[in-house]
């Protein structure tokens, strides 16, 4: 999605920030541009295409400016819709969505503004014009109470050459303070070498000059700004000499699950569940997320509700606003996000608050907005996560159901330990997963099924091809196959079968010989030697409930390469962001 960067200091700004924009490529976007304040003019470069389309703006001239990366919702990828949004002495960058633009556009084009995008941020800049009358706070303030919807801002006006005016609300914003000025950006990755950071609330609005912030809620009401000290070296991403983040990350995913294990945070469950039996703490559980960590959330409701014998439902967070759960204080909802500024899980989140349920949160960003709202905040410790589609991030949120379920049953998880051991032995089988990803990527479909703990697997393994491959399929619950969805076997199919289930191995096989009668390939992913499959991706024997930790290694092997196969860059999928930060 989009992103911000933004500096003011003793140094040239437009180098500053085209190295911010790299750094904030990882999270999906179509195009790029900078503004800089040169003198009393603004200057500014924008265009469609990728970061290095901008890169002449490293020559512009001025110490104060911001940056952006566009992930288009409203207008397409053109330049013209590219930011910073320029009207007057005014020039914006916007993350979130302006609910309330078509309204405000009517009304600024009545008092006679002529728009030249198509977006919801371009009347951010006109209606800063429309009420400046040489007080750049006041002007925001005026702007802001218009505004309905998520907004990070960052602007400048032509008028104060050193200064940048932060807005946050619903969209996350962080400030950093370097040596020689200061910086806001969307997303910490982008503020490497800041010693210090200051998160922004919802409802706040920071004036940054070089030496200097000052904080000030909606109404201007002066605020404390505290910043904390933080090490931000470690979020430089580099490939260490693999290809793709993607198959680094898959890489360290054995680290990532020791490091969350031994980071479980007991002290935390303890508060959480509160009282022994554990099982008495809350009359039933949700879990909510989207894609990849729904998926881990559905291997969690089964772990926790087979630990705990409470109901524990999955739930989509898209779909959790959608109805009337039955929430309240014996409820707790677990909101499972590796960014933590997913809108759809912010929104389910907001609603178990608002609803007086108990909010936990288990994300992989510890400055983010989910960690700030949740009154019980655990992390998974899988460390940046460059590539699109989640890999470590969703072995790490495993690992903490894992650790969880091994804690409320008072026991330690010491499989885990093992993990990267077996991790490293499922990856020697990469060449014949490599040898089978060119076979599948012929197929007119690719279907995942599983039964049982194998059907969140499933479900995974296809998203993560379908993301990184863009090769047409689904994920399955193998029982469900004969109730319509057979009718897309035939010789150009191909399914993926993970059995891994010891009691339900005969139905499995029953699946398998039904697809395979009608002429599909299969490729079964399982510990067992009977499966009647054209292919076997064999997983060593382990004990049954940490099958899903292994089964989802050779799945995202084989996406990544068939998305090599297909010549395709499975860093960076089309369409897709990182961090989902609109509904
Ligand atoms: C798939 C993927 C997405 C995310 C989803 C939720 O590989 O990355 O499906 O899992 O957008 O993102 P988070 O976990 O940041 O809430």
């Amino acid at each position: 999605m989009c992103g911000i960067i933004a500096y003011t200091g003793k140094r040239q700004a437009a180098g500053i920030l085209y190295d911010g924009l790299t750094r904030l490529e990882y999270r999906g976007y179509d195009s790029a541009g900078i503004a800089v304040v040169n003198g009393l003019r603004l200057d500014y470069v924008k265009r469609a295409g990728r970061v290095s389309a901008v890169a002449d703006a490293r020559a512009l001239s001025g110490t104060c400016g911001v940056g952006h990366t566009r992930w288009a919702t409203h207008g397409g990828a053109e330049d013209r819709n590219a930011h910073p949004h320029v009207c007057g002495k005014f020039a914006v960058v916007h993350n979130g969505i302006i609910e309330n633009y078509a309204v405000l556009k009517r009304e600024l084009t009545d008092m006679g503004h002529s728009f030249s995008s198509d977006t919801d941020s371009e009347t951010v800049s006109h209606l800063l014009s429309s009420f400046y009358r040489g007080d750049f706070l006041s002007a925001v303030r005026q702007t802001v109470e218009q505004l309905r919807g998520s907004f990070a801002l960052c602007v400048l006006c032509s008028d104060f050459p050193e200064t940048i005016v932060c807005v946050r609300q619903k969209s996350p914003l962080i400030l950093g303070r370097a040596k020689d000025g200061m910086l806001a950006a969307s997303d910490i990755p982008a503020l490497g070498g800041c010693r210090e950071i200051c998160v922004l609330s919802d409802g706040q609005i920071a004036c940054l000059t070089p030496a200097d912030c000052k904080l000030f809620s909606f109404s201007l009401a002066p605020l404390p700004c505290k910043f904390t000290a933080s090490d931000l070296k470690s979020c430089v991403a580099e490939k260490k000499g693999f290809a793709h983040f993607m198959r680094k990350e898959i890489s360290q995913e054995g680290a990532a699950v020791v490091r969350t294990a031994r980071a479980f945070d007991e002290a935390e469950a303890r508060r959480l569940f509160g009282c022994v039996p554990y099982a008495e703490a809350f009359s039933r559980i949700f879990l909510v997320g989207c894609g990849t960590a729904y998926h881990s959330a559905l291997t969690g409701a089964r772990l926790l509700e087979e630990t705990l014998r409470i109901p524990v439902a999955a739930e989509l967070a898209s779909e959790f606003c959608c109805r009337k759960p039955l929430l309240g204080r014996h409820a707790l909802v677990l909101a499972v996000s590796q960014s933590g500024e997913t809108a759809d899980t912010l929104a389910a989140a907001r609603l178990a608050k608002q609803k007086g349920a108990r909010l936990a949160v288990l994300t992989n960003a510890g400055y983010s907005s989910l960690a700030r709202l949740s009154d019980h905040c655990f992390l998974t410790e899988a460390g940046v996560e460059v590539g699109v589609a989640a890999t470590k991030t969703y072995a790490a949120q495993l690992a903490f159901f894992y650790a969880l379920c091994a804690f409320l049953r008072g026991e330690k998880a010491a499989y885990l330990r093992r993990f990267p051991a077996i991790h490293k032995k499922l990856s020697e089988g990469e060449e014949q997963i490599r040898l089978l990803a060119a076979e599948i990527v012929r197929a007119r479909g690719v279907y995942f099924i599983g039964r049982g703990a194998d059907y969140a697997s499933a479900l995974e393994g296809s998203l993560k091809l379908r993301e990184v491959s863009y090769l047409p399929g689904a994920g399955y619950a193998a029982g469900e196959l004969k109730h319509g969805s057979i009718a897309l076997m035939d010789g150009d199919a191909v399914v993926v079968a993970v059995a891994t289930g010891k009691a339900l191995k005969e139905k499995m096989r029953t699946s398998v010989c039904e697809v395979r009668s009608r002429g599909a390939k299969v490729i079964a992913v399982t510990p067992f030697d009977d499966i009647p499959a054209d292919h076997v991706l064999a997983l060593p024997a382990c004990p049954q409930k940490y099958y899903p930790l292994l089964t989802q290694v050779p799945l995202q092997l084989l996406a990544y390469h068939a998305a090599l196969c297909r010549g395709l860059d499975p860093d960076r999928p089309r369409n897709l962001a990182k961090s989902v930060t609109v509904e």
